[in-house]
């Protein structure tokens, strides 16, 4: 502890140690965005409701508004910052969204991104096809002003069948 009201937190973000010192109530959202300059993190409701501030904690999908600084530490934490591979190319996700067009103003977008890529590890290669009801069930958890949905779910079957294949062949997501 390094005050009465605030506490050093140390976590890895996007694979680097991270050390700061956070008041108590300090959200996990505003450390990232605040503290560490991530604002790829954005934050829409503050309620849990719309998955925008979506993060990856130890790989599973977590509101980081719902969550304080505190809280995470000793974590592993993934933001939108560190999802692209090590040669600076976007995650097959991440292409997918672009390639689909599956976006308009883009504030849901990384939520999108860093749930689906959840969403899809977790499912794994041996689940056979997605149907557009799974897509749309595992959508549900976030929110989209523009886009009308469609180009998302278009952005995920591509992202399903590039990654499966990936999977299948052994290779990293
Ligand atoms: Fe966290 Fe909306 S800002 S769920
Ligand atoms: Fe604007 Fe989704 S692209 S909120």
């Amino acid at each position: 502890m390094t005050s009465a009201d605030s506490r050093k937190v140390e976590m890895v973000v996007n694979g680097e140690t991270v050390v700061g010192s956070v008041p108590d109530r300090k959200l996990l959202c505003d450390f990232l965005r605040e503290d560490l300059s991530l604002t790829g993190t954005h934050v829409g409701c503050e309620q849990g409701v719309c998955g925008a501030c979506t993060v990856l904690v130890d790989g599973r999908p977590a509101r980081s508004c719902l969550m304080l600084a505190v809280q995470a530490h000793g974590r592993t934490i993934t933001t939108i910052e560190g999802v692209s591979r090590p040669d600076g190319s976007l995650h097959p996700v991440q292409r997918a969204f672009h390639e689909q067009h599956a976006l308009q103003c883009g504030f849901c977008t990384p939520g999108f991104v860093i749930s689906t890529i959840a969403y899809l590890d977790e499912r794994g290669p041996d689940a056979g096809p997605l149907s557009e009801d799974e897509v749309r069930e595992h959508l549900s958890g976030s929110v989209c002003r523009c886009t009308g949905y469609t180009n998302i779910v278009r952005a995920v079957h591509q992202a399903a069948s590039e990654l499966g294949a990936l999977q299948a062949e052994g290779g990293e997501l």
